[in-house]
């Protein structure tokens, strides 16, 4: 869901000239194999990825042709730098040292591509805005530290102040509602304008151990935004969706222009 969206983030980007940058501020290690390690074990993928490559929905063609093209399962930094022009750059931000060392080893002597071994929320001062003027920052914590919420509003609003155009994207889990609700609410009362978040529920959140839904919030999203979205979960709800009762896509206004 992340991927999908964030792909279509990427092209509306792309469809004015002037180059932009992505600051990509949990980055993870670049690209994963499904065929051995964890991936292999538990095998999750195939009741997912796999169903949807192995009859994908026309709303997701585009990212689904990338992974396609870009083989093993590419994460978020290997489908941005696909989607770059001549011009546009990426910065990474990742702080275990394995993943940092493979984004060096898969980006090196990549001019458009920066590798920082550096805290993401502490990257959002250091880079922003950039000299760009345009640019897309991806948000996408662990959720291991139950403070992670608060770190990131107070990230985020110190951030809008100085780059109040920039398109931010913010993956959440839906594990039960509670913490939706609050992180939903603190958004709605920081003062940043123009805030959609996007829902892929699987089954009714209530059971706080499974990743029952998940969601992005997207501060400032682009024209057309919310239909061609719609479209998108919809599509993967039909395709991973087991029918089960509070199955369903939302898309939440959660700040005016
Ligand atoms: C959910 S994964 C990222 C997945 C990746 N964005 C993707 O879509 O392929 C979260 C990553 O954040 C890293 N991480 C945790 N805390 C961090 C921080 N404060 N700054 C930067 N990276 C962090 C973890 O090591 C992990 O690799």
């Amino acid at each position: 869901m992340k991927h999908a969206l964030l792909v279509w983030l990427l092209r509306a980007f792309a469809r004015k000239q002037s180059p932009f940058f992505v600051l990509d501020t949990h980055a993870g290690a670049g690209a994963y194999a499904l065929e051995e390690g964890p991936a292999k074990l538990t095998g999750e993928w195939r009741r997912g990825i796999g169903l949807l490559l192995a009859n994908p929905p026309p709303a997701l063609a585009d990212y689904l042709g990338l992974v396609q093209r870009l083989g093993l399962y590419p994460g978020s930094p290997l489908l941005i730098r696909a989607c770059l022009r001549e011009g546009d750059r990426l910065a990474c931000c990742e702080l275990h040292p394995e993943d940092v060392a493979l984004l060096r080893a898969r980006f090196v002597r990549d001019r458009q591509v920066g590798v920082h071994a550096r805290d993401g929320y502490e990257a959002l001062r250091a880079l922003l805005p950039p000299r760009e003027g345009r640019g897309l920052v991806l948000i996408d914590p662990p959720f291991e530290d139950p403070e992670e919420y608060d770190h990131l509003l107070k990230a985020l609003r110190g951030t809008f102040k100085r780059f109040r155009h920039g398109v931010y994207a913010v993956w959440y889990p839906i594990k039960h509602r509670a913490p939706v609700r609050a992180f939903h609410t603190m958004l709605a009362e920081s003062g940043i304008r123009d805030i959609l978040a996007a829902e892929l529920v699987l089954r009714e959140p209530t059971d706080p151990t499974r990743l029952n839904g998940s969601g992005l919030v997207v501060i400032n999203p682009p024209f057309r935004f919310e239909e061609e979205v719609r479209a998108i979960l919809s599509a993967l709800l039909e395709r991973l969706g087991t029918g089960q009762a509070g199955a369903g896509v939302r898309l939440v206004r959660l700040a005016d222009e």
